[in-house]
């Protein structure tokens, strides 16, 4: 008989059919009750064995973790709990699970633990729950772009550029590293190298994005980005997913619209579609926080964020604007930021993104018109000479969320930025390109995939809502 899944089984009416379901062992009571979890939904199925009737040494192997396949009847069920559940016929151990040594054990395990056992820890509610979420999110935001005319383009994970500039990059070499060839003048040698050139793994596809976009019009990339930044937040990962939309003949005000139709659009989808997981989320938070002093939770419980989310405009304020809002908050007066705003041009910490979006405006912020000093050099120079048209999406609870701009189409205006960063032009030929023929307005932006499902999920660290995260000192699994 085909096997059934859980998540079919529980919507299923059709009772007293014969069913076959297989899955593992979450709990096992009384001899008499199995929770079976199958993955295919955060519920388990109950499975009811007549003990008096099985084979003693066989009911011993049914332990947390072991994965077993049961034959029975689907009945509405006697107990509290649950609608449905199998009167058990016969049940094999396809795998067992040794209690002693099984680490995930039917109790609170703390999420540093679970970290250290990241391949098993897909099995508790938590993160199965999380990675549900994520997959959802992931097909949400594939069937935005595609339902709105946009082209998945497929961004080169092997670079020669530094699209942002920043210079966080892990190379990509296959050099001998004991061994390296060097230049008369002393220098390695990286035409030796596999690409004859110094590579990298990729930190935004941007730059080649719009080349595609002065082309197909709308594409976006989603895909595996690096960045070998030092730092250890909640917020950060040296390996993280990026959506990255770019439009032709869109400004920056077309770069808002899309960025905040986009979020909510894909929140809006887990909320329809996610229902029992982001129910279990929201308990997860809600026990989360008793353990925090009162004024410290936060207003609103996980489900009312998300709905707030869709259901507020995002305010759009400007970088001068968002300085006075800082240099005259209390924190700013009192000291009590880090790092003190004391005057325009200054660099946002999260500290500041976070009291703008938390304290002053209490909704989602679109930061716009940064000073130039402080972003990437293919962001458009405004009229003032100073600013340019770049955008930062800050969220409650993450900070920046998405990070975009209005590109300087421009070629004289780009080549003087280019030179005046140091940046080698001869590199950055073929982008160039894309403004010496047929060059128009384009924008575009990038949204940390991470970053969005902290948010969906209210997960506090980065590192539990990615599979396998890689952060500085770590790359288990
Ligand atoms: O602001 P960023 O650096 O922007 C870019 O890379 C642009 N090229 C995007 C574009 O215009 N096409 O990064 C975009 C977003 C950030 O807002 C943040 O959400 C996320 O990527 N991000 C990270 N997420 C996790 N770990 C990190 N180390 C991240 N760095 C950036
Ligand atoms: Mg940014």
């Amino acid at each position: 008989m085909k096997r059934i899944t859980v998540a079919e089984l529980l919507s299923s009416q059709n009772f007293l059919q014969d069913v076959t379901v297989k899955g593992w062992v979450r709990t096992f009571r009384a001899n008499r009750f199995i929770a079976l979890n199958d993955g295919s939904t955060i519920n388990n199925i109950q499975c009811v064995v007549d003990f008096e009737n099985t084979d003693e040494a066989l009911l011993k192997r049914v332990t947390t973790g072991a994965a077993i396949a049961i034959k029975g009847i689907l009945i509405e069920s006697q107990g509290k709990g649950q609608t449905v559940e199998i009167q058990v016929k016969s049940l094999e151990i396809l795998g067992d699970s040794n209690p002693e040594e099984y680490p995930i054990q039917p109790k609170k395990h703390s999420l540093e633990f679970l970290r250290e056992n990241a391949h098993l820890r897909i099995r508790t509610n938590t993160f199965s729950a999380v990675m549900r979420v994520r997959s959802t999110l992931s097909f949400a935001i594939h069937k935005y772009f595609i339902e709105n005319g946009f082209y998945n383009f497929h961004a080169p994970i092997i670079t020669g550029s530094d699209a942002e500039g920043a210079g966080e990059m892990f190379n990509v070499t296959t050099l001998n590293l004991t061994n390296i060839p060097k230049t008369e003048e002393g220098n390695v040698n990286y035409s030796k190298d596999f690409f004859g050139k110094i590579t990298n793994l990729t930190v935004s596809g941007q730059l080649e994005a719009e080349t595609y976009a002065m082309a197909l019009g709308k594409v976006y990339t989603f895909g595996p980005t690096f960045r070998a930044e030092n730092s250890n937040t909640t917020r950060h990962l040296a390996e993280f997913w990026m959506i990255e939309p770019e439009v032709a003949f869109n400004n920056l005000d077309d770069n808002m619209d899309l960025a905040e139709d986009f979020i909510k659009n894909v929140i809006s989808y887990a909320l329809q579609h996610c229902k029992d997981d982001l129910a279990y989320l929201n308990d997860r938070l809600l026990d989360e926080e008793k353990s925090k002093p009162v004024t410290e939770r936060s207003e609103m419980n996980l489900l009312e964020r998300l709905k707030f989310v869709i259901e507020n405009n995002f305010k759009r304020v400007s970088y001068t604007e968002a300085i006075e809002i800082l240099q005259n908050s209390t924190p700013n007066k009192k000291k009590k930021f880090q790092y003190l705003i004391k005057e325009w041009g200054a660099d946002l910490q999260s500290e500041h993104e976070r009291y703008l979006v938390e304290k002053h405006f209490k909704c989602p912020i679109i930061l716009f018109d940064y000073p130039a000093k402080i972003k990437a050099f293919y962001m458009r120079l405004n009229e003032d000479g100073k600013t340019v048209r770049a955008m930062d999406v800050l969220f409650p609870g993450i900070g920046e969320i998405v990070g975009g701009s209005q590109r300087e189409e421009r070629l004289d205006v780009l080549k003087q930025k280019i030179k005046d960063l140091n940046i080698d032009e001869h590199e950055l030929w073929w982008y160039l390109d894309t403004r010496k023929f047929g060059t128009a307005e384009h924008s575009g932006f990038g949204l940390g995939f991470e970053r969005l499902v902290q948010f969906t999920t209210g997960m506090g660290n980065i590192r539990d809502v990615i599979p396998y995260p890689r952060t500085p000192q770590n790359a288990e699994f």
